[in-house]
């Protein structure tokens, strides 16, 4: 790889990130911020000794079979990797890197947001405020559940997961899970976590549900019409992991007919559109994937990018490499 390696950025970077990148890269910023064609991709590929994208580029086969010769290294911006083709790159021996850690704390604080907002309506009130209408206190109104002593089910005890485990212990929620793989004893015995095996059993008994696994082949539709229906009728779900884990219309489908009692959702399906129907509903709290958006993670997750690509171009291993094996 050239000492300057071509850098092709998908989108608007923080300023500082990108005025780095300048300095030690040959790199090709996307000031507009518009994402990026399918076309337009293909074109970069083509040209590029470093590609980094985010979640709103899909880097598909179809681009990944037209990457030239030089194309060695994706250095995507983010944690999640679902929007790369991670066996076409294999094979193409191109190295893929992410961001994970720098935003495990903020996206686990947007989850206990959305797990405190949906069973007390947070973001209903705040509407009823901004109506003009409100007609002062009553003993009776924007009655919600009580969060301390309900049972939380996490589904994905990574590291995103472990962090909403120990803010939701300071908020009284017993904590059970599900996972691939059964935490460690000793983490276990931090969290005061109950593990279940079944992920059908677990759901049938809790009082919340979240959202904390990497979308996978494996894990799509994780949260089907059939699992969703084993929810309790008062449960709530959040998720700040990614859409397509759960179906997001057999979701609404049941908001709609109060079969569960609310969900509070930072990401969906097919970002960004989303359902119309949830617009309409009061128990549903929605956000526009902000779950890791600080300015803090936004800088930690674009120094871990040049440093990906720096020590590639230097001929080592990059320390966040991806590999197909860990999903
Ligand atoms: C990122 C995320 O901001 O990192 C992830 O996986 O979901 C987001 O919080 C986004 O993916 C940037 O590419």
């Amino acid at each position: 790889m050239p000492v300057k390696p071509v850098v092709v950025v998908t989108r608007k970077l923080p300023d500082s990130i990108e005025t780095r990148m300048m300095e030690l890269f040959d790199v090709r910023l996307n000031l507009a911020d518009s994402p990026m064609s399918q076309a337009q991709l293909i074109a970069a590929v083509k040209t590029c000794d470093v590609l980094v994208p985010t979640v709103t580029d899909r880097i598909d086969a179809s681009v990944l079979s037209q990457a030239g010769e030089r194309l060695r290294l994706i250095a995507s911006f983010g944690t999640g990797v679902d929007h790369i083709d991670l066996k076409t790159a294999r094979q193409r021996n191109i190295t893929v890197t992410n961001t994970p850690g720098v935003l495990t704390e903020d996206t686990a604080d947007m989850t206990m947001a959305l797990i405190l907002a949906v069973p007390r309506r947070l973001t209903e009130g705040e509407r009823l405020m901004r109506s003009g209408t409100w007609a002062g206190w009553s003993p009776t109104s924007m009655l919600g559940q009580r969060i301390w002593g309900k049972r939380l089910g996490i589904i994905g005890m990574g590291r995103i997961g472990s962090a909403v485990a120990r803010r939701a212990r300071g908020f009284g929620l017993a904590v059970h899970y599900h996972n691939r793989r059964r935490v460690h004893p000793s983490v276990e015995a931090e969290l005061e976590a109950t593990y279940w095996e079944s992920l059908d059993q677990m759901l049938a008994r809790m009082d919340i549900i979240s959202v904390n696994c990497p979308h996978t082949p494996a894990t799509y539709h994780l949260l089907s019409a059939r699992r969703l229906k084993l929810l309790p009728r008062h449960s709530y779900i959040v998720n700040t992991s990614r859409g397509e884990v759960v179906d997001e219309n057999a979701l609404t489908r049941m908001l709609e007919k109060s079969e569960i009692a609310g969900a509070g959702l930072d990401v969906f399906e097919h970002e960004p559109a989303v359902n119309p129907k949830l617009l309409k509903l009061d128990n549903v709290v929605l956000l526009p994937h902000m779950g890791s958006a600080t300015i803090e993670g936004r800088m930690d997750m674009g120094e871990k990018v040049i440093i990906n690509i720096k020590t590639f171009s230097d001929g080592h291993k990059p320390p966040d490499r991806v590999l197909e094996t860990m999903f």
